[in-house]
């Protein structure tokens, strides 16, 4: 593959060395093109070596062969890393000073930038505007992570690491498998209230099913995300062209959303953690001890949602459902399973085991996939890498 890195001026820019190391390591054929000001950092002769083509920072250099949209045109990815605030502003409004900025103009290709800066200038407005624009028009945002920063301070803003923004770029680039598929993925916890301060939740942080979402997205479908009190820090990245996202509090809520979103899906996945229950009422004012002491709570069942879905669904509709457990042995884990499929009668359930410590709320996952002819597929991994088990194994059943 022809891929372009564009370095920008930021400490961050000796990393990035590394990163075409790996990209060159991959096969691929690098082209850097440094701004004046990562040079500073970096000097010249190290990204000639390191990428073994040629390189330059200027528009007037190899006039005859029109480098400067040249590049552009030829390459199939560009990678900014570092992206720092100002290129960031550059990108946004399409300034075109240097063989950077002209190539950025002059490509159709998929563009992956790896953002660092001090925690201040991420979070500034301006730079979050320009990264909401940059997204809507399709550019992938990598990072930044949460980490140590140059000055000694800590928080976002520091640069991902090389291994990752070759993964996210790659990513970029994943066949699109679920073109044209519409699929509606529900996220997140219900929170079922008891008055207007108290409810009944449960610990679902949603990761999944954004994951899912994402992927689902990366992979060319048209995806709803219907979202479950999920923290706007976890909705984030799904924030992107290709993904609609509807907000829901109660298990009734989500219920009624995904019976409407339902009607124009081809697939449904409820990754949401449903509330079985749900309080008999709902106090309209905060429940005092003043009042009285409260010894029972009555409970109504809520409706199987998913159970709703499968048994309605129409032809060619391919229903999914997920289960959290947590089972004495692996035997008693994929018991369950089958039997929870067959009750709700879905195509695909993704059993995952959970307890105190695992399952909600970390960054990895491990599950099984159940369909009517016993597990056909299995991941352990990032909440990503699960997400895209989960969707091979749907393209699968289809
Ligand atoms: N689910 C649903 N509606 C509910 C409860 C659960 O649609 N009222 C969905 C979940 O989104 C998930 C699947 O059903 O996709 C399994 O949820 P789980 O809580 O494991 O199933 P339950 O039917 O509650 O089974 P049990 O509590 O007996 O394990």
């Amino acid at each position: 593959m022809n891929i372009v890195v564009g370095v920008t001026g930021g400490i961050a820019a000796y990393k990035a060395v590394h990163l075409v190391r790996l990209l060159i390591k991959d096969g691929h054929d690098v082209t850097v093109i440094p701004t004046e000001d990562a040079l500073r950092f970096v000097g010249l002769p190290t990204w000639e070596a390191v990428s073994r083509n040629p390189v330059t920072t200027s528009v007037h250099d190899d006039v005859a062969r029109v480098r400067h949209v040249a590049l552009g045109q030829a390459a199939d990815l560009v990678i900014v890393a570092p992206a720092t605030a100002n290129t960031i502003a550059k990108m946004t409004a399409g300034l075109a000073d240097d063989l950077l900025g002209t190539t950025l103009l002059a490509t159709t290709a998929p563009v992956v930038i790896a953002p660092a800066m001090h925690t201040e200038m991420w979070r500034h407005p301006a730079t979050q505007a320009n990264i909401g624009t940059l997204r809507a028009r399709g550019v992938l945002i990598a990072g930044p992570d949460d980490g140590e920063l140059t000055g000694g301070d800590s928080g976002p803003g520091r640069m991902l690491e090389p291994e990752a923004i070759v993964a996210a770029a790659l990513a970029a680039l994943r066949p699109q498998d679920l073109a044209g598929v519409r699929v509606v993925v529900s996220t997140g916890g219900t929170r079922e209230p008891l008055d207007p301060v108290r409810f009944l939740g449960n610990r679902s942080s949603g990761r999944q099913g954004t994951a899912l979402a994402l992927a689902a997205a990366d992979r060319g479908a048209e995806v709803v995300l219907v979202a479950a009190n999920v923290a706007g820090e976890v909705l984030a990245d799904a924030m992107r062209p290709g993904i609609r996202i509807e907000h829901v509090g109660t298990a009734t809520e989500l219920g009624a959303a995904m019976r409407g979103e339902a009607e124009n899906a081809d697939v449904l996945v409820m990754a949401a953690a449903v509330a079985d229950y749900r309080p008999a009422e709902t106090a309209q004012r905060k429940l005092t001890k003043e009042a009285g002491p409260l010894e029972r709570i009555e409970l109504i069942e809520n409706e199987d949602i998913v159970a709703g879905l499968a048994a309605g669904r129409r032809a060619a509709q391919t229903v999914v459902a997920f289960a959290a457990e947590t089972p004495r042995d692996e035997q008693e884990l994929l018991d369950r399973a089958r039997r929870k499929r067959e009750r709700k009668g879905v195509d695909l359930l993704v059993v995952n085991e959970v307890g105190w410590d695992r399952g909600f709320e970390s960054a990895e996952n491990t599950v099984q996939i159940v369909a009517d002819t016993g597990v056909v597929g299995e991941a352990s991994g990032t909440k990503r890498q699960v997400a895209d088990a989960v969707w091979d194994a749907v393209i699968a059943v289809r």
